[in-house]
């Protein structure tokens, strides 16, 4: 690179000082020399760093980023939304048939409580930059319960980035039915009882069934806290 710059500079190097001796004044020349070497130095300094250090836009998450879950984007069973309005760059890899890597800004959720976030580049280099959420949510909006990777679990316990894991290199960390993690004790009625009953998006708008993925999941999640209290006590 530098090499090529130097190559490239050559002849103007040797054009201005042969000039400047032209001129008959070895002081001058001297000088020019100089100059073209620092102006050489500079260009060769704003190119690196332009190299180095690509511009990085921040994704700023607040409890205000998120919101209904069925006014995001429904893609499959789950939803995306991009907070950089990039949502045309995160469909496409959301439809990628072989996988590909979501940009900054991607949100995805399966349910109005889990959400995956993609930050800019380099904010957590172990989880390829998503930052997993857990939130609470009522008619009023979310509340950020947990954020980051490493202590941030689901209802039944398990941690969102070890499950996810698996799916890293092909997938970028999205898990779907198919992709290596283990399996979440929740099925597609399950999931998608819960994004039709989002407090946030207003009325609920039921399908038949739902009631009962929804009862059994609460019964699921009753047996795990208890499990868990169970456990902490003795
Ligand atoms: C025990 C493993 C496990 C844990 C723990 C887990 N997940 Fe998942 N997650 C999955 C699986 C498997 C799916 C796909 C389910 C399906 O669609 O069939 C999934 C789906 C998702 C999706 C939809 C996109 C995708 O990957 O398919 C998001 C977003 C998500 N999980 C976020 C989280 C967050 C946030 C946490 C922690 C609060 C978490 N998950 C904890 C296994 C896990």
């Amino acid at each position: 690179m530098l090499n090529n710059k130097i190559i490239k500079l050559l002849p103007l190097m040797i054009m201005s000082s042969f000039l400047s001796l032209s001129a008959s004044s070895a002081i001058a020349s001297e000088q020019d020399i100089s100059s073209t070497a620092q102006a050489l130095k500079a260009a060769f300094n704003s190119s690196t760093a332009e190299e180095v250090e690509p511009k990085v836009t921040a994704v700023n998450v607040t409890e205000a980023s998120f919101s209904c879950i069925r006014d995001m984007t429904p893609v499959r069973h789950f939803y995306v939304d991009n907070l950089l309005g990039d949502l045309d760059a995160t469909l496409a890899v959301a439809n990628a048939p072989k996988g590909a890597t979501y940009p900054a800004g991607s949100v995805v959720q399966l349910v109005p409580t889990e959400v995956m976030v993609k930050r800019e580049a380099g904010t957590f280099p172990a989880t390829g930059d998503w930052e997993f959420f857990e939130l609470q949510v009522n008619e009023n909006g979310s509340t950020i319960a947990k954020r980051g990777f490493v202590d941030v679990n689901n209802r039944f316990d398990g941690n969102c980035f070890t499950c996810h894991a698996p799916a890293r290199e092909q997938w970028d960390f999205i898990c779907e039915s198919d992709h290596g993690c283990d399996a979440i004790p929740i099925d597609h009625a399950m999931t998608g009882a819960l994004q039709r009953s989002d407090p946030r998006c207003g009325e609920a708008v039921p399908e038949s069934g739902d009631w009962l993925a929804l009862f059994k999941l609460k019964a699921m999640v009753s047996i795990g806290l208890t499990k868990k209290w169970f456990e902490e006590t003795f």
